[in-house]
């Protein structure tokens, strides 16, 4: 069964609670969803591989840490998912960026693909799936399928609110893949949204309705 990590971050909490307050406009909304995304990035990327190598300092010469160079993708489901790329960009900035285009289909709730470009070595990277809510998990699970076909084989799932639902359908399909939040909400309603959660988070992001 795949590690579930919810994140208790003061800083994250904080922030998250900020955004699910539905008078927050989609400025703010957009700046808090990054900063909460590179936070998060910060944690899930801890088990990033290191080596060691010399540096030259101004005082004398030493070996010390650097990253190993474990290449990255980041996958955001589209649209939501874009507002937490740049986040998790600013601390890996050399990742790669593919896309999945997924919607949901508004009366059956199920999600259809229409979109799919990855990074051609997406079976070398480690692939961070990136979509701020994880409802009924579908689309996720959609994503990591359409992954798992093209090769990835190491693959994270990184969700700002989800709903219990979400993350059992998610670890049934794919015991495989971890999964980050930070926020495990109570359930989803018979419209699909997870509650309390924060409403539609593309909405918010890109000022739509
Ligand atoms: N997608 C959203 O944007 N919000 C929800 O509450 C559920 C799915």
């Amino acid at each position: 069964m795949s590690k579930l990590t919810v994140f208790d971050h003061p800083l994250i909490q904080h922030k998250l609670t900020i955004i699910r307050d539905k008078r927050i406009g989609t400025k703010e909304f957009r700046e808090i969803v990054d900063e909460i995304a590179s936070l998060m990035a910060y944690e899930v990327t801890r088990d990033l591989p290191t080596m060691d190598i010399e540096v030259e300092t101004p005082v004398a010469k030493t070996t010390k840490k650097t990253l190993a160079g474990k290449k990255l993708a980041i996958v955001p489901i589209l649209r939501a998912g874009l507002g937490m790329v740049d986040g998790i960009m600013k601390l890996v900035p050399a990742a790669r960026i593919g896309h999945i285009g997924m919607y949901r289909d508004e009366k059956s709730l199920e999600p259809v693909e229409y979109f799919v470009k990855l990074p051609e070595d997406i079976d070398q990277r480690e692939v961070l799936v990136v979509d701020p809510m994880l409802a009924t998990g579908g689309s996720a699970i959609m994503a990591i399928d359409a992954l798992k076909k093209r090769g990835a084989k190491t693959i994270k799932l990184i969700t700002i609110v989800s709903a219990p639902i979400g993350v059992e359908n998610v670890q049934a399909a794919h015991p495989d893949v971890d999964i980050f939040t930070a926020g495990l909400d109570d359930y989803l309603n018979d419209e699909g949204y997870i509650v309390p959660g924060l409403g539609d988070a593309g909405d918010r992001l890109f000022g739509t309705r």
